[in-house]
């Protein structure tokens, strides 16, 4: 954060007081391709994330600046002129939060200089650009004195998202890095927003992100495709069911009445909504009572239902997952989107470095890519940081 500060005063100057603040980024631990079928999903926190350090300006002027992405310099635009430009690459997120909060709040007063620095990998899958959104909302938050409450930061995060940056994500990333609380997932069902926080407590265990450094892009891959799929057998559905999401179905309620989609391919999708969405349900009671190997097995039964029916893995991801499951791991899965980004797995204590070496030679074998390892620290949700973090 000093160097940050540092950093700040070069690009910006010297003149007013700074503010720090910080979001993390995040991780599924299970409940995948639910949020945006009204299902549950358990997320986390992690303790990598994005740091701003930020002061508002005496005029309208609003100028970012990455360390990330110091080759493209100080990012400069207006608060009246707040819409998306594709030269303005990654500062299109905060820019898209400022203008969510002008259109849904208040306009502001006097724009601001942010510099932020990054240290989830880029690409991965672990939700940096909901990081750099949710850090943006609690800057602008705490500078304007505006209340926000911040389920409702979390909600302009992801309109953002889906309508100034034009990626059609769910909620889950938004909210996990918005609402994570250090050493805890959150169990949150996406229709209602209803949320609780279970405290992952392992005591010979260890969550394990392994990387597949495979890119992944969200908005060109085939994300919305499975949207739009989802959105039709909800469709055929509601002709004889009254529901509002996949999310409501039990399973029996879906087996006895997945006749109604016309379309065998769009079963499969709906089959695992409905199937995922049960399945989390129940990891978390498994885990909430100490029983991490069920947890782990609903972990593998999460990959493959997202392997066969989801059809989100591909090459990559699958060899991760299998070479962990042949490595011992109690369990492991794809994380987040899918179509590469990470793997998240449990894996007993004593293990974990064999676990790492033995894992990375399997997949370098089977893909000829280097995978990356990080244990998971659930850290907290976004913050404004005191001196003393400082
Ligand atoms: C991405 C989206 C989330 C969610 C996951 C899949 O991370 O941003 O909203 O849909 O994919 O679970």
């Amino acid at each position: 954060m000093k160097k940050l500060k540092d950093v700040f005063l070069e690009q910006f100057g010297q003149d007013g007081d700074l503010t720090h603040f910080y979001a993390p980024g995040r991780v599924n631990l299970i409940g995948e391709h639910t949020d945006y079928n009204g299902g549950h999903v358990f997320p986390c926190a992690l303790s990598v994330g994005t740091y701003a350090v930020a002061r508002k300006r005496k005029d309208q002027k609003v100028k970012f600046y990455s360390t990330n992405f110091s080759e493209l310099g100080i990012i400069e635009t207006n608060l009246k002129e707040l819409k998306y430009e594709e030269k303005h690459n990654w500062a299109n997120y905060p820019k898209g939060v400022i203008a969510g909060i002008q259109e849904n709040f208040v306009d502001l007063p006097y724009g601001l200089e942010i510099a932020f620095y990054g240290n989830i990998p880029n690409g991965a899958g672990l939700s940096s650009s909901a990081s750099i959104e949710l850090v943006t909302g609690i800057v602008v938050n705490e500078l304007f004195d505006l209340n926000i409450d911040r389920i409702e930061l979390v909600k302009l995060s992801q309109k953002a998202e889906n309508e100034f940056v034009g990626v059609n994500c769910g909620i889950m990333d938004q909210f996990a890095i918005g609402m994570g609380k250090k050493d805890h997932a959150i169990l949150l069902d996406c229709d209602s927003l209803n949320y609780t926080y279970t405290l992952i407590k392992l005591e010979k265990e260890k969550l394990i992100i392994a990387n597949t450094n495979k890119r992944r892009g969200l908005a060109d891959s085939k994300y919305n495709e499975r949207r739009q799929q989802c959105e039709q057998a909800l469709r055929e559905l509601q002709h004889e069911l009254n529901i509002v999401s996949l999310g409501d179905l039990s399973i029996d309620e879906f087996e006895q009445n997945k006749h109604l989609i016309s379309d065998d391919i769009v079963t499969k999708r709906a089959r695992h909504a409905v199937y995922e969405n049960q399945r989390t349900i129940q990891a978390v009671e498994k885990l909430k009572q100490g029983n991490v190997e069920e947890f782990g097995k609903l972990m593998n039964e999460s990959h493959k239902s997202l392997r066969d029916d989801y059809e989100v893995t591909g090459k990559e991801l699958d060899a991760l997952a299998e070479a962990a499951w042949s490595e011992g791991a109690i369990g492991a899965r794809m994380t987040g989107a899918g179509f590469g980004g990470c793997t998240i797995n449990l894996v007993h204590e004593e293990s974990v470095e064999s676990f790492i070496a033995d894992v990375g030679r399997k997949y370098t074998e089977e893909t000829g890519l280097t995978a990356d390892f990080y244990v998971v620290d659930i850290g907290d949700g976004a913050k404004v940081l005191s001196e003393v973090d400082v």
